[in-house]
């Protein structure tokens, strides 16, 4: 028997039980650093060193960071549905919990690319954790400065094609951890088809706009999860 299909859209709350701070939240990372300074690619433009360390430090903080049991639930969901995780997490977690199709929206913190043509499939590498930082004169394949592989605010968002194709197709839609305030991310929603159950897990109550049925666990990744699975294996 065909397995149902669930796309899940995560974004930072899905890491925050793992340690890793979330953007918006009180004590956020955009609290710290103005999100124009290293998150934008005018910011890249006027200062690339300060961007280039902002990226280390965080790569340098997720190599000593493991996926949380709300990460190894949703890869458990594998055994009894096709899942497909669109993230907004430049983190390796799902991926280091199990989950086997990941479409990463806003890039990969632990690869590097061209600055030329930052999508050019054959300038975009690995970082390892024996050499995680990218330095001034670092360079691409294509000669060209090497940078973080992240979608900066000003960026396209080449990967959202391809999470509306899966969206397109879910009989089951779930939503984790994401303040639904970044586009095209947040409007993924608006491609499931009618009628398609969502379900929210999210602490706080976050804005789903949804002509379908919204189910709203208000927990955290992990419990909320634990809760999910179970309604899921009962339907
Ligand atoms: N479990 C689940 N959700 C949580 C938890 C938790 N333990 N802790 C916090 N949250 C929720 C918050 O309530 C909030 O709704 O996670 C969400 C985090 O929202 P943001 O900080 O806005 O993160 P996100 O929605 O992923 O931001 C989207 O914005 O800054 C850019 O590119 C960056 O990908 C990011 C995008």
């Amino acid at each position: 028997m065909k397995k149902q299909k669930i796309v899940i859209l995560t974004g930072a709350g899905m890491s925050a039980e793992s340690g890793i701070k979330t953007f918006r939240d009180a004590g956020g990372l955009w609290e710290n650093y103005p999100v124009q300074q290293v998150a934008s690619i005018e910011g890249y433009e006027e200062n690339p060193r300060l961007v280039l360390d902002f990226y280390n430090a965080r790569r340098k903080e997720l190599l000593h960071t493991t996926p949380n049991h709300g990460h190894l639930m949703v890869a458990k969901l594998e055994e009894d549905f096709e899942v497909t995780v669109v993230t907004q997490n430049v983190d390796n977690l799902h991926e280091r919990a199990g989950s086997s199709h990941v479409i990463h929206l806003h890039g990969e913190l632990m690869k590097a690319t061209s600055s030329r043509d930052p999508n050019d499939p054959a300038c975009i590498c690995e970082l390892t954790p024996e050499h995680p930082d990218i330095h001034l004169g670092d360079k691409a394949a294509d000669g060209s400065q090497l940078r973080p592989y992240i979608v900066w605010f000003g960026e396209a968002v080449p990967k959202f094609e391809d999470a509306v194709r899966e969206a397109a197709t879910a009989d089951i839609f779930i939503i984790i951890g994401t303040s639904m305030q970044v586009y095209p991310a947040a409007g993924l929603i608006s491609y499931i088809r009618p009628g398609t159950p969502v379900y929210v897990i999210d602490p706080k109550a976050v804005p789903v706009r949804s002509a379908s049925p919204v189910h709203t666990i208000s927990k955290g990744a992990s419990e909320g999860m634990d809760e999910l699975s179970k309604i899921l294996l009962t339907r």
